[in-house]
């Protein structure tokens, strides 16, 4: 099993991801950081989705609360006062590490073979380990995040929401040299849950499934009101579930860079598929690409286009391994 540490800041579909690496990957911990809510709540999020799914095994350890430079900003609109208001989960019976979240990322890294990071919030504790201990870039297997976009934002018109958090972290971390595979919302909203994947989850009836039928039902009717949207995207769970079965995803290497002083565009992630041929970029992306170099040299993978039955059977299946 690939071993990962899971970055994130549940965060309703932080939870799905949390669902799906729990039971397909070695998670060796999960770390926390402030962006859909609070870092005490996102934290305490986490412990209580690994109490359903019986693995309080799992150390949590918390990282940042605030983004490297800017303030923090939270979804609520999306995600509730909670972070993941929805469903009614007791308190956690086990306590999150006291450790800092940047401290262990390091400590593991260096000491652990081919270890995968996964991100799925703001990159601020991603950012902040590379700044402390730049050895570990060369020693992470890679990163998937769960951010920016190929093509429009979903907080603004250009960015979206984790990289729009911490532009500066974000920067750091696609000009740091990791390799970077990212899973924009271009992708994201490729994996769009409604009420029949919510009936589906009901029917499968395990205590996962219907967390995941609880979280769904919230995080559709909030982003129907806030964002006039078909159906509620399982952003995150995209990111984990390229590292479990990469044959989900068809991807394209690209340069991507991070616009920070942009008045209207602050928070984008620039991406350059010039050396990509073909009329319509968005299909031929998805072909065979020329690698002729026009831009700079590609430092990431960007994700296009999503296997989204191969995604519900994937899902459907974690669900149901789970008591
Ligand atoms: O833009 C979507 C991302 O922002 C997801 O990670 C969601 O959980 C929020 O953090
Ligand atoms: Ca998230």
């Amino acid at each position: 099993m690939k071993k990962v540490i899971l970055d994130c800041d549940p965060g309703h579909d932080d939870a799905f991801g949390i669902m799906l690496a729990v039971r397909h990957l070695e998670v060796l911990g999960i770390t926390t950081i402030g962006g859909n809510c609070t870092l005490d709540k996102v934290t305490v999020n986490a412990l209580k989705v690994l109490e359903v799914l019986e693995r309080s095994d799992i150390p949590v350890y918390p990282g940042h609360s605030c983004p490297m430079v800017a303030p923090l900003v939270t979804a609520p609109q999306f995600h509730g006062v909670s972070g993941m208001d929805g469903p009614v989960l007791p308190e956690p019976e086990v306590q999150a590490q006291k450790k800092h979240a940047v401290d262990y990322m390091i400590e593991t890294v260096m000491n652990t073979e081919d270890v995968t990071l996964i991100a799925t919030g703001p990159l601020t504790n991603i950012a902040a380990a590379i700044n402390r201990e730049p050895r570990i870039v060369e020693r992470v297997k890679e990163l998937s995040i769960m951010g920016g976009s190929v093509t429009y934002g979903n907080w603004t018109p250009a960015a979206e929401f984790n990289i729009f958090v911490d532009p500066e972290a974000a920067y750091r971390v696609f000009n740091s040299g990791m390799h970077v595979k990212m899973s924009g919302v271009n992708l994201t909203r490729q994996c769009c849950l409604t009420a029949e994947h919510i009936g589906k989850f009901r029917e499968i009836g395990t205590k996962a499934a219907n967390l995941a039928a609880d979280l769904t039902e919230f995080f559709l009717d909030s982003t129907v009101k806030s964002a006039a949207l078909s159906g509620a995207n399982m952003h995150d769970a995209c990111a984990v579930a390229w590292i479990i079965n990469p044959d989900l995803i068809k991807a394209a290497d690209m340069h991507i860079d991070i616009e920070l002083k942009g008045e209207l565009t602050r928070g984008m992630t620039v991406c350059d598929y010039r050396h990509l041929r073909g009329t319509d970029p968005m299909v031929d992306l998805c072909r065979v690409p020329t690698m002729e170099a026009r831009g700079k040299q590609p430092n990431a993978e960007a994700a296009l286009e999503l296997d989204f039955d191969g995604f519900l059977n994937l899902l459907y299946g974690t669900l149901k391994s789970y008591n």
